[in-house]
């Protein structure tokens, strides 16, 4: 059985990953350092899949507790979530992000490479592209100068991946999400934001539980058929299926490159006020909200062209809006 570490495992993202990597089969260990994620998710990892991956609280800033872990476990391969991704508070914290996110990834891959550790997925993200010249989003459209530090994370930590590979005889995927949302089927996992919500969905949901009295959408001037901005909204259990497929074509030695990426969205783009739309009628909650300002670095649109993955990772989105919409509105419930 192979083992699979996964750095950010309690995370939104990596928690329903680690639930799928489970049910495949695969033996699965934790790293998270519990910055942005809570201890609860791992009882509710066992519960959903009945297995208990081991867990190890690190901070993979720390040189010395990565050598120790590798010293004491070995894996076949890793899938890497575990960063800083706040847009807004990347600006406000340069360094932090770099160390964070950056500092972690080098640790990592030196790692791999004292160790012969191969097969590594990254956690990339669809913000490489900034604005996109032309829409769908294929892989060929041209990374463009980020737009924040988080943003310059992603596309460091690609080519230092990229790099690492050609001088290492490693192979590794980057998965460029677009906008995760949703939760687990079984509702014991979903999006845990700490703080007041950064990303659109975990807004809606807390305006529509009370927790927030209104939501603002920002802008209704943008160059769309509403005038709200347009992103590829994926369901979280899709995306986290992607890692699985992409950890297996490296396994498979199907990769045609030491280094390749994928755009992982459903190819539809939804503008804030069909979300916001598709939300009241799925839950039959009336949402309060309100036209403001553009929110400062927000793009106009971004949507995935998903032929690449569908085709070489034989993987395609199965779940729609409206399925995400709920299960994201059902586990609100559950955290009122
Ligand atoms: C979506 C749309 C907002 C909140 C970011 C990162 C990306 C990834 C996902 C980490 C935009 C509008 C939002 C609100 C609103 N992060 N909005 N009112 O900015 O597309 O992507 O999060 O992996 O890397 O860049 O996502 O959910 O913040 O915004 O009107 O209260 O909703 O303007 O049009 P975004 P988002």
């Amino acid at each position: 059985m192979k083992k699979i570490l996964v750095t950010g495992g309690l995370g939104f993202i990596g928690s329903h990953t680690v639930v799928e990597l489970l049910n495949d089969g695969y033996e699965v260990v934790i790293i998270d350092n519990l910055s942005n994620s809570k201890i609860e998710v791992l009882n509710n990892i066992v519960e959903i899949t009945s297995k208990k991956p081991d867990f190890y609280q690190l901070d993979l800033r720390v040189k010395s507790e990565i050598k120790n872990f590798f010293d004491n476990n070995k894996v076949d391969g890793i899938i890497h979530f575990a960063a800083f991704k706040a847009v807004g508070e990347s600006v406000e914290k340069p360094l932090e992000y770099y160390e964070n996110n950056i500092g972690s990834l080098v640790y990592l891959l030196q790692e791999m490479r004292n160790r012969n550790i191969d097969n590594f997925i990254f956690s990339s993200s669809c913000t490489v592209y900034g604005q996109a010249d032309e829409l769908p989003i294929t892989e060929n459209a041209p990374v463009k100068p980020a737009e924040s530090p988080y943003g310059n994370t992603k596309q460091i930590g690609e080519e230092i991946i990229k790099e690492a590979c050609y001088a290492n005889n490693l192979n590794a995927i980057a998965l460029r999400y677009f906008n995760p949302i949703g939760a687990h089927d079984s509702i014991k996992i979903g999006e845990l934001p700490l703080g007041v919500p950064q990303n659109l969905i975990p807004f809606v949901t807390q305006t529509a539980a009370g927790i927030r009295e209104q939501l603002s959408i920002f802008g209704n001037d943008y160059p769309t058929a509403d005038g709200t901005a347009i992103r590829d909204y994926i369901h979280v259990v899709d995306l986290a299926k992607a890692h699985i497929v992409s950890l297996q074509r490296l396994f498979d030695k199907k990769n045609k490159h030491p280094f390749e990426f994928f755009n992982i969205g459903t190819g539809t783009g939804s503008s804030v006020l069909e979300v916001v739309k598709s939300f009241e009628q799925v839950t039959s909650q009336k949402l309060n909200y309100k036209i403001v300002d553009r929110r400062s670095g927000d793009i106009t649109a971004a949507y995935a062209d998903t032929t690449l993955a569908n085709k070489e990772l034989n993987w395609k989105a199965q779940k729609t809006l409206d399925q995400a919409l709920l299960s994201a509105w059902l586990w609100q419930q559950k955290n009122i």
